[in-house]
């Protein structure tokens, strides 16, 4: 049975009785579960003695025109999905209970989060660690697992987890896509039948930069043309930024080195917004 955890009180006595020398590992996600969610579950099965999902559609990382209000909120199927594979615990918080009246502290880190989607999501990183830490703070995990689809989201947490000396390890879980190539997210299903036909462009965007890239190129400006190229063709893809990146620092880059590069891209579907990521060399 996984155990469902509705309050910041509930949370607080089920880790008091762990057993300390038992591992605990947090996957914090907002719900909507889908296999790259649970391919997060998994790896913390693997890793840890305990398993700890949080569903929290955290209302201080989407910005005023965003999709706080229709973001999907499937609980039942949700829980059914832990349940199945022997979650231990769901942590389930109301927004007042997490950030009380006149919460007024935040988490701002200034250096990873500023390019990429940082640029068109202003306070979005903020939100996201903010939240993050307090997930940190209540659970008290060894492990914490996030998905490499968000790169820029992991390089925030990892750079405040260091900068703050949260004591947990941060374990990156790789991109789980559909049998097309799209990576799969939560707002997929805001895709009309068009435009989840066009959507695999952006892997294939992303595919065809790496293959200039494993063919020699290694001119950021090279790559972001090859594969901007393969979206010139979709009318019903606009893109928001297509970027080659350092992996860690997020600083841009001219030329790729010993260090290898993301390349990311955000783009509109309709109202949809999309991301996806490679990371090179
Ligand atoms: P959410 O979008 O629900 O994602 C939860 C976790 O699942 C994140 O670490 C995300 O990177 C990972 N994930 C999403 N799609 C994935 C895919 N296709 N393959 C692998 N992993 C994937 O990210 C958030 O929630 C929030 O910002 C959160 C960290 C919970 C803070 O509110």
């Amino acid at each position: 049975m996984t155990q469902v955890l509705r309050s910041v009180a509930e949370l607080r006595s089920w880790r008091k009785a762990l057993p300390p020398q038992q591992s605990l590992g947090l996957v914090p996600t907002m719900g909507a579960l889908h296999r790259g969610h649970m391919s997060l579950v998994e790896l913390s099965q693997e890793r840890c003695d305990t398993t700890l999902v949080s569903i929290f559609v955290n209302p201080l990382q989407f910005g005023p025109s965003e999709d706080l209000a229709k973001y999907p909120r499937p609980l039942e199927a949700d829980l059914a999905l832990l349940e199945a594979v022997g979650v231990d615990a769901l942590f389930l918080p109301g927004t007042s209970d997490l950030y009380p009246p006149g919460a007024s502290t935040f988490v701002v880190e200034e250096s990873v989060s500023a390019p990429l989607c940082g640029a068109f999501r202003p306070g979005h990183f903020r939100g996201v660690a903010t939240v993050v830490l307090k997930l940190f703070n209540l659970s008290q995990p060894h492990v914490a697992f996030f998905g490499q689809k968000d790169a820029q989201q992991c390089a925030v947490i990892e750079r405040m987890v260091r900068d703050l000396d949260v004591p947990v390890e941060i374990v990156r879980g790789p991109i789980v896509r559909e049998s097309d190539g799209l990576a799969l997210s939560s707002r997929n299903v805001y895709l009309n039948p068009a435009e989840r036909a066009a959507a695999p462009r952006l892997f294939e965007s992303l595919n065809a930069a790496q293959a200039a890239y494993a063919a020699g190129e290694r001119r950021a400006d090279r790559l972001v043309a090859a594969g901007r190229a393969v979206l010139a063709s979709e009318p019903l893809i606009r893109v928001q930024y297509w970027e080659v990146r350092d992996p860690v620092s997020l600083d841009e880059l001219e030329r790729i080195g010993e260090g290898g590069a993301l390349l990311a891209v955000a783009a509109h579907l309709g109202a949809t917004r999309l991301i996806d990521n490679i990371v090179v060399g």
